[in-house]
């Protein structure tokens, strides 16, 4: 049998041929904006700390106190001696936030997706999810073992075919969609998805990691329409705009108590560190008490879309799509140059042929660097990396 090392070595060989081999580089986040790399200090525009809370003074300081009173970590499980009494608080603002009955937090958010469907979904069952869902989302659309179809990308054409042709042989149905694409920065079309759900009798479920304290007056995607869906199953992140660790599901009082019982990623790991648990409740006061604040990644984001002719933001995520993994690293490095950190995504985070370069806005990123950046996109990026995207980029 070929030894292990030499299998490891054959397929980083595969990966570094089609220029799709990744390696950690160290980053030092010297704040909400700027990191340094390599003894240079750059301004990224690929984080996800949208409201720059990870390192905001009143965030920061609701940890300490919880680290010095219940330790660094939470010690076992939440159904064993891992409930500290600030979950409930937690779980109840999350759940006033996103207009449920209940909460449930997680270790993650890839834990929260990991667990939820295969709580409430089984074998018997039909799960359709969008195709650009987050890689977690279809984590838990597999692991419960129901007949699993993806739909193209927002097209509730097909949804509404696949439910016709399939949703009568399975006992439970549910839609899984991101409410915030993560790679592509648009939202799913929450309206007409619920509506197709309550007509074939299907749940729906949002993954909603890149809408919370961003999106619909920082309530996420469910509130970012005329009026706010009937989303049965909110699932998202502490990681992202709350600046912090962690993942949750908003649903009614009886989905959480099965989630309680049922969910082998809720039952079976450890829960949040208590400092982790204050730092986000601090979050999220200051997302309901400074709604401005909370608009600015998205109002940055728009701006940059108008300086550089792409299409208008939805989220503050803005792809620009290169297509193959090379010239979308090169466009990265060309960026580097120039003081701007902005990674290249590619397969498998993306579909094949869809590198991209995904840039996220911020908060506190500073007008002045967002129109610098959007002249090198929209002059130096066409003449040296995509000649054929010289008309789409170009207002
Ligand atoms: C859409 C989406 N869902 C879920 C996750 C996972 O969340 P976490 O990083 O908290 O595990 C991510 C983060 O990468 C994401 O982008």
């Amino acid at each position: 049998m070929q030894s292990l090392d030499d299998f490891a070595a054959g397929k980083l060989r595969e990966l570094d041929r089609n220029n799709l081999h990744r390696v950690l580089a160290e980053t030092d986040r010297l704040d909400g904006v700027w990191v340094e790399r390599a003894g240079r200090r750059l301004i990224s525009f690929c984080c996800n700390d949208y409201l720059n809370l990870s390192h905001h003074p009143t965030i920061k300081a609701a940890a300490p106190p919880e680290i010095e009173r219940n330790g660094v970590g939470s010690g076992a499980a939440r159904l064993d001696t891992g409930n500290h009494p600030l979950f409930a608080e937690l779980e109840s603002r999350l759940a006033r936030l996103k207009g449920s009955e209940a909460a449930c937090v997680f270790g993650s958010g890839y834990l929260a997706n990991a667990g939820i469907i295969p709580a409430l979904i089984g074998p018997a069952d039909l799960v359709l999810i969008d195709e650009l869902s987050h890689a977690c989302l279809w984590t838990g659309a597999r692991l419960s073992r129901a007949t699993v179809l993806p739909f193209r990308h927002s097209d509730t054409a097909h949804v509404e075919a696949l439910l016709g042709s399939h949703r009568a042989r399975h006992s439970r149905a549910l839609i899984a969609t991101d409410g915030v694409f993560s790679m592509d920065g648009d939202l799913a079309p929450l309206p007409q998805l619920a509506a197709l759900a309550k007509r074939f009798d299907a749940w729906l479920m949002t993954d909603d990691a890149h809408g919370l304290g961003v999106i619909g007056g920082g309530r996420g995607s469910t509130f970012a329409f005329a009026t706010p869906i009937d989303v049965q199953l909110q699932m998202g992140t502490l990681s992202k705009a709350i600046g912090g660790y962690g993942g949750y599901l908003c649903a009614s009082d009886p989905v959480i108590d099965l989630i309680h019982n049922r969910a082998r990623t809720f039952v079976y790991a450890t829960g949040l560190p208590p400092a982790m648990v204050a730092a986000a409740l601090a979050a999220l006061d200051l997302i309901e008490r400074e709604p401005g604040y909370a608009a600015l990644p998205l109002i940055k984001a728009k701006t940059f879309t108008r300086l550089t002719g792409l299409p208008e933001a939805q989220s503050p995520i803005v792809p620009l799509i290169i297509g193959e993994a090379e010239p979308a690293l090169e466009a990265s490095r060309l960026l580097e140059a120039e003081g701007f950190l902005v990674t290249a995504i590619r397969p498998p985070t993306v579909l094949d042929g869809t590198a991209r370069l995904r840039f996220t806005f911020t908060a506190a990123h500073p007008d002045a660097e967002i129109e610098r950046l959007a002249a090198l996109v929209r002059k130096v990026l066409p003449r040296r990396i995509l000649p054929n995207h010289v008309e789409s980029v170009a207002p």
